[in-house]
């Protein structure tokens, strides 16, 4: 699918490109009626690079897409023919196509649909000239980064790796999958999944992959920071704005500008920071403490969460509207016993690590393995790790074996899926789906057999979970 639609848009690109244009230049359309503002906008945007157009409708937006399909479209909600939202109806149509709304009427419940139709980002009106700036240079993927996730998908598919994360399972094809579609965006991440089954790596994948991958990552643990100091840590304060502010401090977001800021365990924060935090995302301004100046910020946030997050709206310790900022791309770290075929695979990666340091050249035996695949891993990757540090110091010579494993593994792990009341048939659904492919390997007949349902239904579930679900799935 994907690849259909990158042969048409390069098709249309050199029948709608003049000559003088390079190819490789990105194609911003501005979808805007009030013209004046339009062609601020359009001179502004020429200056970071990009060929514009503008459209004063939908109507004249759409057929502009049809001529030439833009790298981003900045979208005002309120069109004489209509709502900006209306475009979405076409989103088959764009494909990758980054869409920013403008709106000068933020109520929450639009640009929450927004967020939820696949908008990438939205500006509030009066949009300031640096923001569109500090926007443009996230959006806008270049040609090269797509062909590197390309390799990358590529070596997932054959070695099980893809960049520092190892493993081959359908549910981890699914996140790569994922990963490569944020990466090159400006989206928000938010990561959920157990303690231990590699939310940080995954954000710093995202990050790896992005062109923020020369700027600073910033893990900051929002659980682990106590609540009076946590305010400075992430704005920064000035000198004596509080006692034992003894000189000026330099808050994360503004170490990380440029780059990613990981904030882990994000409901973890007071609910007074989260409307700030609400705040720096929608204006990307901040102040710091003590201080009345704005400044300007340009990161990137992923969160991450081991809770449920509807659940963590529920009962009030994330706010609903933080959470629909942050939740733009969500991206399910599955455990570890829900891919008990990558066991193997990744303690492999971890003893490569081990004994590359140590000089010697320690195996697990077959036993072994068979003992660590019959596990259930409540601390998914990070105990799987561990474990195999132990068992190499329980290891006589080279070869480990199930005696160096340190636990019992009285019942076969049977593949399971855990659901808590208050998850939506939805998701019990996409769970049950996913590890039932991986329990038949992939074989998707065999899997559509064993649910009960047509290949077709489970062909199309696939694709509304990633968009190329069903290319992954593929044997
Ligand atoms: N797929 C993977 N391949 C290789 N190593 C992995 C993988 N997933 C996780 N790891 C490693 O396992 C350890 C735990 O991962 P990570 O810290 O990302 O987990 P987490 O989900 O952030 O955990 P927590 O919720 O406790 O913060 C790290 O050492 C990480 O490098
Ligand atoms: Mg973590």
């Amino acid at each position: 699918m994907t690849g259909t639609a990158d042969m048409a848009s390069s098709r249309t690109r050199a029948a709608a490109t003049s000559p003088e244009a390079s190819p490789k230049q990105p194609f911003a359309l501005i979808v805007e009626d009030d013209r004046e503002a339009a062609q601020a906008l359009a001179e502004l945007i020429r200056e970071e690079g990009f060929r514009t157009g503008i459209a004063g409708s939908l109507a004249e937006a759409r057929q502009q897409i049809v001529l030439r399909t833009p790298d981003v479209v900045l979208l005002d909600l309120m069109l004489p023919d209509g709502s900006g939202m209306e475009l979405f109806g076409g989103r088959e149509e764009l494909g990758n196509v980054e869409i920013v709304l403008m709106t000068g009427h933020a109520t929450l419940e639009t640009s929450i649909q927004a967020l939820r139709l696949g908008a990438a980002d939205y500006l509030l009106k009066p949009v300031s000239p640096r923001q569109v700036k500090a926007m443009l240079h996230r959006v806008g993927r270049p040609a090269e980064a797509r062909a590197e996730i390309a390799g990358l998908r590529h070596t997932a598919d054959l070695e099980g790796r893809f960049g520092h994360l190892r493993g081959r399972a359908t549910v981890m094809q699914l996140v790569y999958t994922q990963i490569g579609r944020v990466a090159g965006t400006a989206v928000t991440v938010f990561v959920v999944g157990e303690s231990g089954a590699g939310k940080e790596l995954v954000a710093q994948t995202v990050h790896d992959l992005s062109r923020r991958r020369k700027a600073p990552f910033l893990a900051v643990n929002c659980g682990a920071i106590s609540p009076q100091l946590i305010e400075s840590e992430m704005f920064g304060h000035e000198k004596g704005s509080f006692t034992g502010a003894s000189r000026q401090h330099r808050g994360f977001f503004e170490r990380a500008n440029g780059g990613t800021l990981f904030l882990d365990e994000v409901t973890e924060m007071p609910p007074e920071l989260q409307v700030k935090l609400l705040r720096v995302l929608e204006t990307g301004t901040f102040m710091r403490v003590g201080s009345d100046e704005l400044q300007e910020t340009d990161v990137r946030i992923i969160a991450a969460t081991n809770r449920d997050p509807a659940q963590a709206v529920a009962t009030g310790r994330l706010r609903e509207d933080l959470f629909y900022r942050l939740n733009v791309f969500q991206i399910r770290v599955p455990p570890l016993r829900d891919r008990l075929d990558d066991v193997e695979l990744i303690a492999q990666h971890f003893l490569d690590a081990l004994n590359a340091r140590e000089g010697v050249t320690r195996k697990l035996s077959p036993s072994a393995i068979e003992k660590l695949e019959h596990y259930s891993w409540p601390g998914n990757v990070r105990e799987l790790r561990n474990v195999v540090q132990r068992a190499c110091i329980m290891a006589d010579g080279e070869s480990i074996t199930a005696s160096c494993i340190p636990f019992d593994v009285p019942v076969r792990a049977e593949r399971s899926i855990t659901v808590t009341v208050g998850t939506t048939i939805e998701e019990v659904e996409r769970q049950l789906i996913l590890a039932t492919l991986d329990a038949v390997k992939g074989h998707k007949e065999k899997a559509a057999e064993l649910l009960g349902i047509s290949p077709k239904t489970l062909y199309n579930r696939l694709r509304e979970y990633g968009s190329e679900g069903s290319e992954i799935a593929a044997e």
